[in-house]
Parts: structure tokens; C-alpha cells; sequence
């Protein structure tokens, strides 16, 4: 029987960069799975199902089983904490996980920390022993050191574009991020000749990928 595998795609910036990753390694997927409406979409002959998600709940369907697969990026794996297996790093979506500030920004007691990653943010100042008040925001985080609602802000930096156009400076990087590929433990095991000759499929372009780059 021909197993079925079903993957849940993140919508937005790591998508395309995805896509792409697939069409190099022969899978070729439906060119508007990210514009679509539709969230459930079969690709019968690559023997896959995508589930269009939002990058914050991929590793709860995969921790759940109902995908075996998901694509998230190293941030969202940090501040979820949830029971995937890390299968490969896609070396897709590069960015930073930042400390940001003002310029003129200067040390005080217990300052406030905006940020879309309250767990990352806290355990980052825990074990630097500093105290700091973390408000958790759901987007457009730069505004707050703009109108006085935090001293600095934890957030993804790519290009850095945003910090540049709202005066901001990164002042420490916490972490690299990339998109990894994870697995459900049980259809791991289940599924396991199909998860392999897909991770043995990503894995060549992946190399490949890394050492065009490095040349
Ligand atoms: C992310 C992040 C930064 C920006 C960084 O926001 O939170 O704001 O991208 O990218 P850059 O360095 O290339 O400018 P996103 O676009 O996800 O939107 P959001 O502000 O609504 O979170």
C-alpha cells in the first residue's frame, strides 16, 4: 500500500523558500498552494498532503500526529518546546533572533522586553541573570521601543530593513534560525521508508545548496 505523507506548510516568508527547496529535489508542488484558500491540499502524485498552517502551529499538528511532517523555522521550534523529531536542517529561511533597542537606549532596573517570543526572551535574561519584564506582543514588535512600551524587543531580524527604517539598533544576536524539517515520533517509525527517501531527497539539495553557496 502506497503510504500517504502529510506535511504541514508553513504560510508566509519560509513557503516559498520551501517550495523551491522541493522543485530541486524533483517534488514539484502546485504553484499557488500558498495564495489558495484552501488548506488542505492533496498532491496525489507525490503520495503527500499539505497542510496550509500558520508557522506557529506546525509543531502542535505534528506533536498531535495529525501531519507526520512539518517545516518550521528554529524560533517557533524554541519557544513552543514541543515533542518533535528534528529531522534535517533545510538551511532555507537564514535570519537572527535579536536584542534590539533605540540608540539612546541606557541600562535600567527591571527594564520591559517587547517580543512575539516570551519563552526565548525570559530564558535568554534568566540566565543572564537579569531581571527584565517581558510583554508578549503578536506583531509589528519595532513599534515598541518607538512609543515607550519597552526599553528593547526580542525579534527576528532577516535584512534588516525593519530596524534600519524604524532607527533601531540590534544590540546582541541570540541565536541563528533556519527552517528545519520535523517529525512526528510515531510516524516516524510508521512511515519510516517514506520520511527517509524524502529527507534522502532534501538531504542532496540541501548539500548541494550549502556548497554553491560556499564557493
Ligand atoms: C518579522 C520580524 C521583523 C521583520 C524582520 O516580522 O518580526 O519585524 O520580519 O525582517 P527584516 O530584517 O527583513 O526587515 P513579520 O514580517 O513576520 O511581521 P510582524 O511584524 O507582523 O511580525
Amino acid at each position: 500500500m502506497t503510504e500517504i505523507l502529510r506535511i504541514a506548510m508553513p504560510k508566509g516568508r519560509i513557503y516559498k523558500k520551501a517550495a523551491t527547496l522541493f522543485k530541486q529535489a524533483g517534488l514539484l508542488l502546485p504553484e499557488d498552494l500558498d495564495d489558495s484558500r484552501k488548506l488542505i491540499i492533496p498532491v496525489p502524485e507525490l503520495q503527500m498532503e499539505f497542510i496550509m498552517a500558520k508557522p506557529v502551529d506546525v509543531p502542535t499538528y505534528v506533536e498531535y500526529g495529525v501531519t507526520d511532517l512539518g517545516i518550521v523555522g528554529k524560533d517557533v521550534l524554541e519557544e513552543e518546546h514541543r515533542d518533535v523529531y528534528e529531522l534535517l536542517d533545510l538551511q532555507i529561511a537564514r535570519c537572527r533572533m535579536s536584542v534590539i533597542a533605540l540608540p539612546t537606549w541606557k541600562p535600567i532596573m527591571n527594564p520591559r522586553v517587547a517580543t512575539k517570543y516570551p519563552n526565548i526572551a525570559s530564558k535568554y535574561f534568566r540566565e543572564r541573570g537579569q531581571q527584565v519584564e517581558v510583554i508578549k506582543l503578536n506583531g509589528s514588535i519595532e513599534l515598541a521601543p518607538l512609543i515607550g512600551l519597552a526599553d528593547r524587543i526580542v525579534d527576528m531580524v532577516e535584512t534588516g530593513t525593519t530596524i534600519k527604517e524604524n532607527g533601531l539598533v540590534e544590540m546582541e544576536t541570540m541565536f541563528h534560525i533556519t527552517s528545519r524539517l520535523v517529525a512526528n515520533r510515531v510516524s516516524y517509525r510508521m512511515k519510516s521508508e517514506a520520511i527517509q527517501r524524502l529527507c534522502d531527497q532534501l538531504g542532496a539539495c540541501i548539500a548541494d545548496n550549502v556548497e554553491v553557496k560556499g564557493a
